[in-house]
């Protein structure tokens, strides 16, 4: 086995779960998905599929009709997008892995923008990148980028900028101001951005319906820049996994060719599924943000008023990602809570030294009175 793997290390949100198991009393909040199932609409196109015995191999880059959809769909809410640009993979990680597959070879650089998802960092890792992380720095529990020191960190030897917004854990969003900065600085970089925008319909600010600012608002198609996407979040279809990706024109034959390596296709009934979600995206996704929303509304309020606790609304994402005052170990912490309180987190030390002394709480839910629960169970673990 190369030492890079055996130098990964192991998810922290994973072995406090794993603390967890065999008792049915721990509220779980610790993953990044709601405890409500796919749409009907979306679970009957896949049983229809199959039923009708769509049960083979589909291009690489998926259906012609799943590619025309998804142009369509971020046509409507960024500039015009052309089918060509589009790839469909199997799942948002799968579509990040491929992006830096794409792009990272061994001894490149790549700065990634933290705390973060472990996965996106791990990624270039594997592929035996240099990861520099430039770290988002919190001031009473709002988390803001540092241009300049962006514009230091990002130089000509840097291949790719990596970049989450709405950013999980943290909720931070880029705002267009800033994604401009951004772009111009790495165009005179010749750096290429790939930006994981799987949370853009998970947005509060603006105007319900609204979406996050994306890169693809601003970009030239010719841009280095791929975005990558994902049904899980906006769909509900976390078990799914499906993707995309938009790429400049052009790339479509060698993103071709890399998922042949790597999956050769998204199953063709999940596409099929993934057809049906988009159908009703302008209905099902505001309303599933409305709910969001709600649970949104019930946490952050709650967190904010506990003594000790440093928290800020998010502006985008499944997450509140709060400190707890005198507590620096977030894993021990975390699996205290577990232990002693029945309360699932996730440590924030699970999203990288920036995270330390953090915890994550997922607040999707269907039904925002277990938020209530957990909030009462951390207020009696804190003594208050
Ligand atoms: C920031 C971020 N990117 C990508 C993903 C990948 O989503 P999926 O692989 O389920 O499409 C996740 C999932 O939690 C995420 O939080």
């Amino acid at each position: 086995m190369r030492q890079v793997i055996r130098d990964l290390p192991g998810s922290k949100i994973r072995e406090v779960a794993n603390a967890a198991l065999g008792r049915s009393d721990v509220l779980p909040f610790w993953f990044g998905e709601s405890d409500e199932a796919t749409p009907a609409h979306i679970r009957d196109a896949a049983v229809k599929s199959l039923s009708a015995g769509e049960t083979f191999y589909s291009h690489n880059l998926g259906l012609a009709e799943l590619r025309e959809a998804l142009a369509h769909y971020a046509s409507g809410l960024h500039r015009p997008i052309d089918a060509s640009r589009i790839a469909v993979t199997s799942s948002g990680v799968n579509a990040l892995m491929l992006a830096m597959q794409a792009l990272v070879g061994a001894g490149d650089e790549v700065v990634a923008v933290t705390p973060v998802w472990p996965n996106l960092t791990a990624q270039p890792a594997i592929l035996g990148a240099r990861v520099v992380r430039l770290a988002l720095r919190a001031e009473r529990g709002t988390w803001r980028l540092d241009l300049d020191e962006l514009r230091h960190t990002v130089t000509a030897h840097t291949r790719v900028l990596l970049i989450n917004s709405p950013n999980n854990p943290t909720g931070w969003t880029l705002t267009r101001a800033e994604q401009e900065i951004l772009l111009a600085h790495c165009r005179s970089t010749g750096t290429w951005i790939v930006a994981d925008e799987v949370y853009e319909r998970v947005y509060f600010a603006g105007v319900p319906g609204a979406c996050a600012p994306s890169f693809l608002d601003i970009a030239e198609p010719d841009d280095r820049l791929l975005v990558v996407h994902s049904f899980s979040k906006s769909f509900l279809m976390t078990g799914w996994r499906l993707g995309w990706i938009v790429a400049p024109p052009g790339l479509g034959p060698e993103l071709a060719k890399l998922i042949e390596f790597n999956t050769s296709c998204a199953p063709v009934f999940v596409q099929r599924a993934g057809l049906a979600a988009l159908s009703q995206a302008d209905t099902s996704v505001p309303e599933l943000v409305g709910r969001l929303r709600a649970c949104r509304d019930t946490l952050l309020p709650r967190l904010t008023a506990l003594p000790g606790i440093t928290v800020a609304e998010p502006a985008g994402g499944l997450y509140a990602f709060f400190s707890v005052e005198g507590e620096s170990d977030s894993l021990a912490l975390a699996k205290r809570l577990v232990a002693e309180a029945g309360l699932g987190l996730a440590p924030g030390a699970a999203f990288g030294p920036e995270g330390e002394g953090w915890l994550r709480w997922c607040f999707a839910s269907r039904d925002p009175a277990r938020l209530v629960v957990g909030v009462e169970r951390l207020q009696r673990f804190l003594g208050l």
